[in-house]
C-alpha cells in the first residue's frame, strides 16, 4: 500500500507547538559550506527530506558530515566531484545552489537539471545570467550545465527578485576577486539569516534586506556555528491551520517580524494574533469572514503561505480572491479541494472561492509541498476521513507535522 497520511476531521486545533528551523535558509546554509576548509556547525537543524537530500550530495562531493543533538557539522576539506548528479538534483530544486559555491571555491559546477516542486517552468536563467556577467563560461545541454572559469566582482541586475539567483550570487561573489552589486535582489529573511552566516564566515556583505546587496570579495573565508532563524511558512501553516479550525495554538519561535503579509490577512479574516516574545498566539474568530491575497515578493504575502490560505477561504462567509503573481502554475490543490466540496473558479492566474459551510472527507493528493500543506488543513476541517496520497511532498518542508499536529489534538495517522 502506498504512503499516505490519514485525517479524521473536523477537529479544533488547541495548545502549543514549536516551530522548527527554516527550510529554505538551511538549504543554501548548507550549500555555504562549500566556502571553506573548516567546518560549519549548524544548530537545531530540523529533519526534513530536503536537508536530507542535500546531506547526500555534499556527501558525495567528499564533504564531511556529523550529526550530534540537532546540529549538523560539515567540513568541505578537499572535494572530490564538483557536479550535483540527477538522482538527487530532479529531487530538489534548492540543489541549484550548490553552484555558485562551487564555482566560487573550485571554478567549476556541473548541474544536472533540477527538480523539486512542479509549480511552473522555474527556469534559472537569472542565475546563470549573474555567473557569466562575473565572467563564469556557461555550457547548456539538454540535461545538464556547466558553469566555469573564475570570477570576478560585477553589477548583476535581477529582472525578478528571485530569492535562489541573489542566494546563488551571494555565495559566489564572496570569495570573487572585487566588489559585486546586485541590484533588484530579494529581501526575504532567509536571505538576511544566509548573509549573516557569511559574516561569520568572514565575509563582507553589506545591504542585506535590502534590493541592493554588496558583497567584497575576500580571499578566504573559515568556520562558524549558527542557529538559522524559525520557519515562517511553517509558523504560517500552523496559523492558518489554528484559524481555519476553529482553534487556538501559541506556536513557539514563530518570529511576527516575517510574518506581517499573513498576520495581516488572518486578521482581516476575524482571527486574534497575539504577539508575544517568545512566539505567536493565534485565537480564531466564531466566524471566517472573506479575502483577497496577491502573493508578492517579500514583504509582500508569501507565494508559500498561498495554498494554505485558499483552504482557509473555502470555509469563510463569501467570495475571496487569491491571485497567484509569482508562479504560473501554483493552483494545482484547487482540483484536490474541490474533491473536498471546495467552490473555487480560476480564472488565468487568480482563484476565486465561494465559501462553503462544510467541507467532506475525500481521497486527495499532495502534488507539492504547500499544496500537500493545504489538503492537511482542509482535511482538518473535513467532516470525515480523508486520505492524503504522495505526503512525501509534505514531508520535504514539515517536520514531525503528525506529532505536532496530535499535540494539538487532531486525529492524524502517517502511513509509511
Ligand atoms: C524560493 C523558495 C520557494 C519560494 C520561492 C518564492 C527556497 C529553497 N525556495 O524558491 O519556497 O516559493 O523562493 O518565494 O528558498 N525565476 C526566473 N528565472 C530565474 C529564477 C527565478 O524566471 O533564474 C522566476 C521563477 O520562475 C518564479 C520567480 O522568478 O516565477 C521567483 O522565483 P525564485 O524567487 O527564484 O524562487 P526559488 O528561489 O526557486
Amino acid at each position: 500500500m502506498d504512503a499516505r497520511i490519514i485525517i479524521e476531521g473536523p477537529t479544533r486545533l488547541f495548545g502549543e507547538a514549536e516551530i522548527s528551523r527554516s527550510k529554505n535558509a538551511v538549504l543554501p546554509e548548507m550549500a555555504a559550506c562549500l566556502l571553506t576548509e573548516e567546518p560549519i556547525t549548524l544548530k537545531d537543524i530540523p529533519d526534513l527530506l530536503d536537508v536530507g537530500t542535500m546531506t547526500r550530495i555534499l556527501l558525495g562531493m567528499g564533504v564531511q558530515s556529523q550529526s550530534s543533538g540537532g546540529s549538523l557539522t560539515l567540513r568541505a576539506g578537499e572535494l572530490s566531484s564538483v557536479k550535483v548528479p540527477y538522482e538527487h538534483a530532479h529531487r530538489m530544486r534548492a540543489s541549484v545552489l550548490l553552484m555558485g559555491a562551487l564555482l566560487a571555491r573550485e571554478g567549476r559546477a556541473e548541474l544536472s537539471l533540477p527538480g523539486g516542486c512542479a509549480i511552473g517552468t522555474r527556469p534559472i536563467d537569472l542565475h546563470l545570467k549573474g555567473f557569466a556577467s562575473m565572467g563564469a563560461k556557461i555550457e547548456q545541454g539538454e540535461d545538464f550545465i556547466i558553469a566555469s572559469g573564475k570570477l570576478r566582482g560585477a553589477r548583476v541586475y535581477l529582472d525578478i527578485p528571485s530569492v535562489g539567483a541573489t542566494e546563488n550570487i551571494l555565495l559566489a561573489a564572496t570569495l570573487s576577486e572585487g566588489q559585486t552589486m546586485i541590484e533588484n535582489a530579494a529581501r526575504e529573511p532567509e536571505i538576511i539569516d544566509l548573509c549573516e552566516l557569511l559574516r561569520k564566515m568572514g565575509a563582507d556583505i553589506r545591504g542585506a534586506g535590502t534590493d541592493m546587496i554588496t558583497i567584497t570579495g575576500v580571499n578566504r573565508l573559515h568556520g562558524a556555528t549558527h542557529r538559522p532563524i524559525a520557519d515562517r511558512i511553517e509558523a504560517a501553516t500552523y496559523m492558518i491551520a489554528a484559524a481555519a479550525t476553529g482553534g487556538d495554538v501559541f506556536l513557539k519561535n514563530a518570529n511576527s517580524a516575517h510574518l506581517r503579509s499573513v498576520i495581516n490577512k488572518l486578521t482581516a479574516c476575524g482571527a486574534k494574533v497575539i504577539d508575544a516574545p517568545n512566539g505567536i498566539r493565534v485565537r480564531a474568530s466564531s466566524e471566517l469572514s472573506p479575502i483577497y491575497i496577491r502573493t508578492a515578493s517579500y514583504p509582500g504575502f508569501p507565494t508559500d503561505a498561498q495554498a494554505q490560505f485558499m483552504a482557509l477561504c473555502c470555509l469563510a462567509r463569501g467570495t475571496s480572491v487569491i491571485t497567484e503573481s509569482i508562479f504560473e502554475n501554483r493552483f494545482m490543490h484547487v482540483s484536490e479541494l474541490r474533491r473536498m466540496g471546495a467552490n473555487i473558479r480560476v480564472e488565468d492566474r487568480t482563484a476565486i472561492i465561494e465559501g462553503t459551510q462544510k467541507l467532506f472527507g475525500a481521497n486527495v493528493n499532495a502534488t507539492d509541498l504547500r499544496a500537500g500543506a493545504a489538503m492537511v488543513i482542509a482535511a482538518l476541517c473535513a467532516f470525515g476521513e480523508s486520505v492524503i496520497h504522495d505526503p512525501h511532498h509534505i514531508y520535504r518542508g514539515y517536520e514531525l507535522i503528525g506529532e505536532k499536529l496530535t499535540r494539538l489534538g487532531a486525529k492524524i495517522k502517517m502511513v509509511e
